[in-house]
Order: structure tokens, then C-alpha cells, then sequence
């Protein structure tokens, strides 16, 4: 399975940056971390679509299985720098494919609205966003050892197994209704 996990976060040394390089070390996957900070602001104009970096976002996802979507929560919501992202996105990447979401938060029991912000968004490119979903606060991670703490791990292989499951199905969703 091609599984792709998007860093979500425009800090270098932001915790979403921890567990989306978590993730792409112990599950294999490809990683288009946005803190690198080269996508510009989205206008629309058509040489945007032909610089490289956004050829190349839009063919990573396109071609990935399914897709992980970190963000941190800033104001209630997904990053500036991911909803960004997802502007140059739409249906020809997402339609119908696996979406996990994570929400990094500051511990004031935030997290929910970017959840749900994600999800809203993703429903716009037509992605199926599956239902387990994670809140990581600060406590989750070793920020030391750039790592997950072992009860955070947990939660992120379960919504790893889910999302495989998912994907395995996607299989036979886009032969039935993508490539009919
Ligand atoms: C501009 C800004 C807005 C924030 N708004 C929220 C918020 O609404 N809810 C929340 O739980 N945390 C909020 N936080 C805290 C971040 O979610 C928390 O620090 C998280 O770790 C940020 O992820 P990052 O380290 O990858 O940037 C905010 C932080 C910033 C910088």
C-alpha cells in the first residue's frame, strides 16, 4: 500500500511535525511535510500549477492509497499552511480515498474543531475520511527523542489498522466506481 502522511504544521519544530515523521518511519509511508514551508499562498493563476512543488503534491496524493492528514489546531481550526495545500487539491486526488485525521492541540481540551474542520474540508474533495480520529496533546510526545510516547503509539497503530482496512477496500471502490 502507498500510504502518504501530510505534515500539516509550518513550524520546523512543531509536535505535528513529531508524529507525522513517526508515522512515516514505522509504517513506511511517503511524507509531504508542509513546514519546509516551499508551496506558496494559493491565487488560482494558472503558473502555479506548473511549478514542480505543486505538480509534485498533487501527484503524491493522487497516486497514494490512502492519505493522513496532521494538523495542529491554531484558532480552532486546520493550519493556514494545510488548508493551503488542500486549495491546490480536489476530487482528481481525493475522491473516494481512505483519510485519516489528526489534530495536534495545547492541552486546554482544544482539538475537536480542527477534527472537524478537517473533516469538513476533506468532504469538499470528496475523500472518505474514516471515523477513528486522534487528539494529540503535548503530553503524547518526547519532543527530546522527536518521538511519540508508548500510550499515543497505541492510539496511532489502531487508527493505522483501521485506515488499512479502508484502504484494502478502496481497491475494489475505485475499480467499481473511478475506473468503471
Ligand atoms: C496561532 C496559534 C493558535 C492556537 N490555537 C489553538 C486552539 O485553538 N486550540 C488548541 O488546543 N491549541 C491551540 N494552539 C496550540 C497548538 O495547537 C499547539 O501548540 C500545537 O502543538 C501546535 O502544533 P505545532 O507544534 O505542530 O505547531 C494554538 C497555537 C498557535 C501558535
Amino acid at each position: 500500500m502507498n500510504i502518504t502522511v501530510i505534515n500539516g504544521t509550518p513550524r520546523k519544530q512543531g509536535r505535528t511535525g513529531i508524529v507525522a515523521r513517526y508515522i512515516a518511519k514505522q509504517y513506511g509511508c511517503s511524507m509531504i511535510d508542509l513546514s519546509e514551508g516551499t508551496i506558496p499562498l494559493y491565487t488560482g493563476e494558472r503558473e502555479q500549477s506548473e511549478l514542480k512543488v505543486i505538480q509534485s503534491l498533487k501527484q503524491k496524493v493522487q497516486e497514494a492509497d490512502a492519505v493522513i492528514l496532521c494538523s495542529p489546531e491554531y484558532h480552532s481550526g486546520m493550519s493556514g499552511a494545510l488548508k493551503n495545500a488542500m486549495d491546490y487539491l480536489g476530487s482528481d486526488q481525493f475522491a473516494h480515498k481512505p483519510v485519516a485525521i489528526i489534530a495536534c492541540a495545547g492541552g486546554g481540551k482544544g482539538g475537536i474543531n480542527c477534527l472537524t474542520n478537517l473533516r469538513t474540508v476533506s468532504r469538499g474533495v470528496y475523500a472518505n475520511v474514516i471515523p477513528k480520529q486522534l487528539v494529540l496533546d503535548p503530553h503524547c510526545f518526547d519532543r527530546e527523542k522527536d518521538t511519540l510516547l508508548p500510550d499515543p503509539e497505541v492510539l496511532v497503530k489502531d487508527m493505522m489498522k483501521e485506515l488499512m482496512v479502508y484502504a484494502e477496500a478502496h481497491v475494489s471502490i475505485r475499480e467499481k466506481l473511478i475506473q468503471p
